[in-house]
Order: C-alpha cells, then sequence, then structure tokens
C-alpha cells in the first residue's frame, strides 16, 4: 500500500459516510407518513399504548373484546355496514398494515371505498397522531392467533393494497 493511498482510503471512507446520511436523510424527509410507521405485535410498549386507544377510540363500535357489533355482516336500515370484529373472526387481517393504517385515518373514502360510500368509521386523521394509528394496530394483530399473523398479507406480497 502506497502512502497516497492510505491518506486516500479514509477521506473515500468518509465521504461515502456523508452520501448515505444525506440520502437517509432525505428519505426520512420525503418518506409519506403513512410508510414510515410500523405495527409490531411483539412491541410491549406500542401494544399497551394501541391497548389505551383501543379502549378510548374504537371499543365502542369495533368491541371491548374486538368482538364488533351484532350480525356485522348485514346492512342496517340505513343502508350502512355495521362495525367488524378485529379479531381473528373478522377481515382486518385480510388486509395488509398499510392499508389498515390508511383505512383508520383516511376513512372510508375514495380511493379506499368508491365514490359516494357512506360509512359510520370516522377518519382518524387529526384526531390520533400517526404513531398512536400503528400502536393501535399493534394491539389489534397481538390479538390474533399467530396462524393469523402468519396469513395476513404483507405490502411486499402486493395483496389488497388499493
Ligand atoms: C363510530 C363507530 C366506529 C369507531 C369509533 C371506529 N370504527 Fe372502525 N369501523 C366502523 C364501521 C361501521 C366499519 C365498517 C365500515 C364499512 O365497511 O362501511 C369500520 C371498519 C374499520 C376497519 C376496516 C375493517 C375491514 O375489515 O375492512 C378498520 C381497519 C377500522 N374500522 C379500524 C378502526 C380503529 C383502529 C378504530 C379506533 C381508532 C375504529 N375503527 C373506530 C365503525 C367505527
Amino acid at each position: 500500500m502506497t502512502a497516497a493511498s492510505a491518506i486516500r482510503s479514509p477521506l473515500t471512507l468518509l465521504i461515502g459516510a456523508a452520501a448515505i446520511t444525506a440520502v437517509a436523510a432525505a428519505g426520512w424527509m420525503f418518506w409519506p407518513a403513512a410508510s414510515s410507521g410500523r405495527a409490531d405485535p411483539t412491541d410491549a410498549g406500542q401494544v399497551a399504548l394501541g391497548e389505551a386507544v383501543y379502549k378510548a377510540s374504537c371499543a365502542s363500535c369495533h368491541g371491548a373484546n374486538l368482538e364488533g357489533q351484532p350480525d356485522w355482516r348485514i346492512r342496517k336500515p340505513d343502508g350502512r355496514l355495521p362495525a367488524p370484529p378485529h379479531d381473528e373472526t373478522g377481515h382486518t387481517w385480510h388486509h395488509p398494515d398499510q392499508q389498515l393504517f390508511r383505512i383508520t385515518k383516511l376513512g372510508l373514502k375514495p380511493p379506499l371505498a368508491p365514490e359516494g360510500y357512506q360509512s359510520d368509521m370516522p377518519a382518524f386523521g387529526g384526531v390520533l397522531p400517526d404513531d398512536e394509528i400503528w400502536a393501535v394496530l399493534a394491539f389489534i394483530k397481538s390479538r390474533w392467533p399467530s396462524k393469523v399473523l402468519a396469513r395476513q398479507p404483507s405490502p411486499n406480497k402486493g395483496k389488497g393494497q388499493k
């Protein structure tokens, strides 16, 4: 190794590290909020926060035990659907996390539902911060048996994304 290359290498490394940092910082800033979070059912802290959020904001419709409203598949006289269960008997687990996040944050409006679709599911954007929405999803997922958790589509599989 020559003296010159010995000097150049650390400098090259330094420039490389700076470039990676810059890319990471830019990625963090421009990444849409919906993609930056995660719902980890094995993270006890996130699940505990999510349980509190669930009790305060979701249980009144989706049930204290995630059981949903009675006859949740049958439209009410006003044409709207009752709140479905979030446990393994419902279809929450048929959707990838990103889609559950968007439904909870934006409500069932286009592009998540057809134009003019009437739903009693509120949009929680502006009510709950993103990290509380991710936490409540972590709590919901923590209640699924591991078999159901394993069958939930992930965005990487490209299934169920709208
Ligand atoms: C005022 C009642 C109400 C509250 C409160 C409520 N929901 Fe809902 N939710 C509904 C109804 C009704 C539906 C079904 C809507 C439809 O299909 O038209 C629904 C559907 C959903 C779905 C879609 C489920 C699926 O299988 O497609 C998700 C996810 C969801 N709610 C999450 C939440 C979360 C998380 C909270 C708490 C932060 C919450 N909801 C609070 C009424 C409610």
